[in-house]
């Protein structure tokens, strides 16, 4: 398995989920696919998230399947038993912590401020939770940690959106964000699954600028020419007008183009421009 930290880091945002039915595990599990994420962190804060958990666990290992909101020992064994990965908690709970490095989990606690990292940091812990983010300081706090805590990285969560996950996502000691807004419980509930993958899509493409596509990804617009050199993966870029974006890189003539779509390609990368 990938190391943690590395798929943390490329991930950028992970899904914090709250999920009332193991029902709704695969179609969950399809929408996060779909959407480019292969990391969901499944809230202790329903009776089913176990059930999901193991779901994920046995049914989709290509997502890294981890579990949030634990608060106790109980909820530990519940995770570690149903095949999580790792281990996410509201606040900073030493025997917790203690717990899952005895169980060789790793665990990723919430802390608010220096002497809770403090605290983490004399059981060896380096990659933390910093929540609930917002209200805690927000990215001024997460700077002023920067240069007094250097071997320290942070998940924060708690209030971040599309609209601000760049101001965090930019601070050098983020590893990632994590977020519930990309997975709506209600939306889970309803089955809304595009939809889910929607908000999903749309946040990786603020996040990096550009939209890493996968074969497993709906392609709109993309029909005959453009569809068969989709067959592997490539980038999707959103511009005001494809029109004066090929102007301006002198492809006009070599791309194929529909009104609303165009793929051209840069050496071995194949970039489709969307309007
Ligand atoms: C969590 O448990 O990590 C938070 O409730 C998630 O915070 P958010 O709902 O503001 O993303």
């Amino acid at each position: 398995m990938q190391n943690l930290k590395e798929l943390f880091f490329a991930t950028g945002v992970i899904p914090v989920i709250k999920i009332e039915s193991a029902e709704r595990a695969d179609g969950l599990a399809g929408a996060l696919r779909a959407g480019g994420l292969r990391v969901a962190e499944i809230t202790f804060r329903t009776k089913a998230a176990a059930g999901v958990i193991e779901k994920f666990a046995s049914r989709h290992p290509d997502i890294v399947v981890g579990a949030g909101t634990v608060t106790t020992k109980t909820e530990v064994d519940s995770a570690l038993s149903s095949g999580a990965k790792f281990i996410v908690s509201p606040g900073f709970n030493p025997e917790i912590c203690a717990y899952c490095i005895e169980k060789k989990i790793p665990v990723f606690p919430g802390v608010s401020n220096p002497s809770l990292i403090e605290q983490a940091m004399s059981l060896g812990l380096t990659i933390l939770k910093f929540f609930p983010a917002e209200v805690s300081g927000g990215t001024k706090a997460l700077k002023a940690f920067e240069s007094v805590y250097q071997a320290v990285t942070f998940i924060p969560t708690g209030g971040i959106q599309e609209n601000n996950l760049n101001e965090y996502l930019t601070i050098k000691n983020v590893l990632a964000c994590g977020g519930s807004w990309i997975v709506p419980t209600d939306l889970i509930e309803a089955g809304k699954f595009d939809a889910i993958t929607a908000l999903i899509q749309s946040c990786r493409r603020s996040m990096l600028g550009f939209l890493p596509l996968t074969s497993e990804m709906k392609l709109d617009n993309a029909s005959g020419a453009d569809a068969d050199r989709l067959s592997s993966p490539v980038l999707e870029l959103k511009t005001p007008s494809i029109r004066r974006t090929l102007a301006m890189l002198g492809m006009n003539e070599e791309t194929s183009s529909s009104a609303k779509s165009a793929i051209i390609s840069l050496g071995d990368t194949r970039i489709r421009i969307i309007e």
